[in-house]
């Protein structure tokens, strides 16, 4: 496993592995890796034959009061939880020739990015679009992973592939789960012990309002009813729970078709965010 830094460098070498007839699968982080990413570079190493795990911590996509500074960064840790993974190539470019003097141009996706997270955070899905472009042009992927947990960031990026006709397809990892069903994230090494009890309570909501969906219930207003009741009784501090259409993000009046049921909440110095997709029209869900 080489730890690529130089952009020109992971180009090259993502072009001659092309050439020779492979595939390339990207999986974008920004370190602080637990069992939840290294599912996605398993799923990697599934769908092409060589993998690159990028890990950048994108200053364009924090707000001038979130967690920028203090997001962990260990580089030799995250190495050392790739290393018998059997990636091929670790990206790790540095700020300044992500973002050269002089940079000015954004990417918005701008009505997926207009809901849910992207009413607290206005610029952190523009940040994300921009940094995930960039990274697909420096890296140069046949496929990119991305986890279920953050679903509106796998919307937008979904959009912009789409928008931009880029030429990268996108595949979904369901979100990996604590053994109480707690989504895993990097922040959730924020969380105090009494916090941490606490948390589980948003996905066990989650579950019981896909359940009341999945056995006939339709009109959003009494979901959101009983799942905000629920959230505040466990002690949450709730900043959204919508049910909403699953392509577009707008919220729904009534479940006629697939939806998303979403929720952020802020728990001490963490906030943490799930959902769950909903068709009671198929079997199928996520
Ligand atoms: O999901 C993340 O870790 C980040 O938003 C991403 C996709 C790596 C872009 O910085």
């Amino acid at each position: 496993m080489d730890v690529v830094h130089s952009v020109d460098r992971m180009r090259e070498i993502s072009s001659s592995h092309r050439r020779a007839g492979e595939t390339v699968a990207l999986v974008p982080t920004m370190g602080a890796l637990h069992a939840g990413h290294l599912a996605l570079v398993r799923r990697a190493g599934s769908v092409a034959s060589r993998v690159v795990v990028s890990i950048f911590v994108n200053p364009s996509q924090f707000g001038p009061e979130e967690d920028l500074a203090s997001y962990p960064r260990d580089l030799q840790s995250d190495l050392a939880a790739l290393e018998p993974l059997g990636v091929d190539h670790v990206f790790n470019p540095d700020a300044s020739e992500v973002y050269p003097q002089g940079y000015q141009t954004r990417v918005r996706v701008t009505e997926v990015e207009n809901h849910l997270c992207g009413l607290s955070r206005p610029v952190h899905f523009s940040g994300v679009a921009t940094v995930v472009l960039k990274l697909f042009n420096m890296c140069l992927p046949d496929y990119a992973i991305f986890g279920m947990k953050d679903y509106q960031q796998v919307r937008v990026i979904e959009r912009m592939v789409q928008d931009l006709n880029v030429g990268v397809e996108i595949v979904r990892h369901p979100t990996v789960r604590e053994s109480d069903g707690l989504a895993m994230s990097s922040r959730n090494r924020y969380l105090t012990s009494d916090q941490r009890k606490r948390a589980p309570a948003i996905y066990a909501t989650l579950k019981r309002l896909k359940n009341d969906v999945m056995t006939g219930l339709r009109d959003a207003a009494v979901i959101l009813e009983r799942g905000r009741r629920e959230l505040t009784e466990a002690g949450l501090d709730l900043e959204y729970l919508n049910v909403c259409d699953a392509g577009t993000l707008d919220d729904v009046a009534r479940v006629e078709d697939t939806v998303l049921i979403a929720a952020a909440v802020r728990l001490g110095a963490a906030r943490l965010i799930d959902n769950v997709l909903v068709n009671p029209f198929e079997e199928e869900d996520a």
